[in-house]
């Protein structure tokens, strides 16, 4: 797998530095607060098991299976909802957690989902921010790293569903990613 990485951005020791200190963040903002944690799937798996073992605050955990790609490394703007019943949101404080934040296609869908459910707050807090105009407006309120606009694999993130063990970021070959015709 390691030859199909052009370079490593964040090795191990880096995301978890990381996320002691977004870990401590919202461990201090919902310290009064009852919070309720919806992890996207599969993207966040990793991500989220890593925070929240940082998290020493009572919490609830779901999560919604999401799919916006069909397997091309772009997204197709239509964002699926595999899991038909949302999680109970109505009066809780809910974080979003998803791995990369890339056209906002995908976190703005589910944001507005949620909304309808009246939750007291929404935030959302994402692994990875790829630095580019979005098509949907849509902020992170925790971002652990922001990137340039580029493929990347690792630690919960996939290419075709392939790569997401691995235990870095990194950028993924270019002639590895098929090109839609
Ligand atoms: P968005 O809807 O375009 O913001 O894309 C969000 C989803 O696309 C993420 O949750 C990822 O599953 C996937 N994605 C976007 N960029 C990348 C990437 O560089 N590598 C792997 N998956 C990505
Ligand atoms: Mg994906």
């Amino acid at each position: 797998m390691r030859s199909d990485i052009e370079r490593v951005l964040f090795d191990q020791p880096a995301i978890h530095r990381r996320l002691d200190e977004i870990a401590a963040e919202i461990s201090k903002d919902y310290r009064d607060r009852e919070l309720t944690v919806i992890a996207l799937l599969n993207g966040s798996l990793i991500f989220m098991a890593d925070l929240l073992r940082r998290v020493p605050l009572p919490l609830k955990l779901d999560c919604l299976s999401v799919a916006s790609y069909h397997g091309q490394a772009q997204s197709s703007g239509e964002v699926i909802l595999k899991q038909v019943a949302l999680p109970d949101v109505a009066d809780r404080h809910i974080l979003i957690l998803d791995d990369i934040l890339d056209s906002g296609h995908t976190l703005a869908a589910i944001r507005e989902k949620l909304e309808t459910a009246k939750p007291r707050s929404i935030r959302i807090c994402v692994l990875l921010s790829k630095k580019k105009e979005r098509v949907q407006r849509v902020d992170a309120e925790y971002v652990g790293f922001e990137i340039e606009d580029e493929f990347v694999v690792g630690y919960g993130l996939d290419f075709m569903e392939s790569y997401r063990n691995l235990p870095y970021v990194g950028v993924l070959r270019k002639e590895l990613i098929a090109q839609p015709s």
